[in-house]
């Protein structure tokens, strides 16, 4: 085995990351993974069960371990010969960021600064080895738009509204200085809101689609009017691994899915996809009675406006020109195939998000829900 293709992915139990080590580990390419992850509310060691190729030391370890452990950072660098570092690792919910910021500051600001430490040390520490640390931002560090602006470009100015954003952009901050001062090879992703499999049911997607198949209300924060452009998270995913091929050293480079769409109009499509599922497969009435379309309702009779969030960003959208240029990137998905994909795993996957579901998620969800009702 070449050590040298070695990878370590942080935060590889998560949405993203373990959505981007299963790819990797499909494709075949050479070199083994470590994850190493916290496994938080929303890291899951499950990710990885039955996955091809995460049962084989040789290609897949998952240690379980904290970013801001620095000592612990350093060791598996140099144990595994880690040459490339992609860092999803981040609390990365904006509503858990309004009720509790300290875990954001700690994870996303002083674990990305230990993680950058740990780098340096081994990478620059002696005479110097080839290596790239790829770090995987938001877009939503560049602010709010205005309906008519144009979309965020890499050269816009930083304006982190939430307290999430702000964290990720402190820590996009930091990279970019780890380049400029120490000459530490770093790229950066910054990417607009992902959906598909493996997403923790807090997010809009994958909140709505689990309640609907409870009857739960749909909660629409404000007047449903803000705007997010969506992508598939393969999309995201191979838009990282071009980044991780063509990207030059210090840039930053935007991925986004040319799909704006205000919040109504993505709940109306996920409660249509619901209606139409159960419409084609009579079992999905026995297995989820309390649906509406099980009583064939619409699921739109979910729907329920509650208090707006506070701070809550108007509309993100991503100028896709320089990925499209210098990496050839574009999405794959369009969002009806996508959503369609993301609803069946989701029918299909019951066991998965009713086991994440269970932890502190449901404490955490009454509380934010009696602050809004
Ligand atoms: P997620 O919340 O689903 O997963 C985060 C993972 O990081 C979890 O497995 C968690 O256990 C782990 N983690 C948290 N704190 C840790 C720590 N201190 N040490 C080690 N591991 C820790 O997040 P996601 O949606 O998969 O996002 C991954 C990355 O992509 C984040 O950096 C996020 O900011 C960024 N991003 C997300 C989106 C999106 O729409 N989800 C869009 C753009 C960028
Ligand atoms: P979310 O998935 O939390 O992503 P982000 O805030 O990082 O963009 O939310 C996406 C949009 O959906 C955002 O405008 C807030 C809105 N939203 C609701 O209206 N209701 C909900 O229950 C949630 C979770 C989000």
């Amino acid at each position: 085995m070449n050590h040298h293709q070695s990878i370590l992915v942080t935060g590889g139990a998560g949405f993203i990351g373990a959505n981007f080590v299963q790819q990797r580990l499909a494709s075949g390419k050479a070199g083994k993974i470590v994850v190493l992850d916290a496994l938080t509310y929303a890291g899951n060691r499950a990710n990885f069960d039955g996955v091809e190729g995460a049962s084989d030391p040789a290609r897949f370890e998952f240690v379980h371990g904290d970013i801001r452990d620095g000592a612990l950072c350093e060791r598996l660098l140099r144990e595994h010969e880690i040459r490339t570092v992609l860092h999803f690792a981040a609390e990365s919910h904006v509503d858990r960021s309004i009720t509790g910021p300290d875990a954001f500051i700690d994870t996303n600001v002083v674990g990305t600064h230990a993680l950058l430490k740990a780098a340096r040390a081994v990478w620059l520490g002696g005479s110097g080895v080839d290596h790239r640390f790829h770090h995987v931002s938001t877009d939503e560090v560049y602010g709010s738009l205005g309906a008519h602006d144009a979309p965020f470009s890499e050269s816009n100015q930083y304006q982190p509204n939430s307290p999430y954003s702000a964290s990720k952009a402190a820590s996009d901050h930091l990279v970019r200085a780890y380049h400029h001062t120490f000459h530490l090879n770093v790229t950066t992703t910054n990417c607009s809101n992902n959906y598909g499999p493996f997403q923790f049911p807090e997010k809009l997607i994958p909140l709505m689609l689990v309640n609907c198949l409870h009857g739960k209300a749909l909660p629409i924060y404000g007047d449903g009017m803000n705007v997010r452009d969506w992508l598939h998270v393969d999309d995201h995913c191979r838009g990282i691994e071009l980044t991780l091929q063509m990207g030059r050293v210090g840039e930053v480079y935007n991925i986004g899915g040319e799909n704006e769409r205000p919040n109504l109009e993505i709940v109306e499509h996920i409660t249509a996809a619901v209606d139409a599922a159960f419409a084609a497969d009579s079992s999905l009435r026995t297995r989820f009675p309390e649906c509406p379309a099980a009583q064939s309702k619409p699921c739109w009779s979910l729907v329920t406006y509650v208090k707006d969030r506070p701070g809550h960003d108007r509309r993100y959208a991503i100028d896709p020109a320089k990925a499209r240029a210098e990496l050839g990137y574009r999405p794959h998905e369009t969002f009806e195939s996508g959503l369609a994909k993301t609803v069946a795993w989701y029918l299909a996957n019951q066991p998965w998000w009713r086991a994440v579901m269970d932890g502190s998620y449901r404490q955490w969800m009454e509380r934010n829900y009696a602050a809004r009702s």
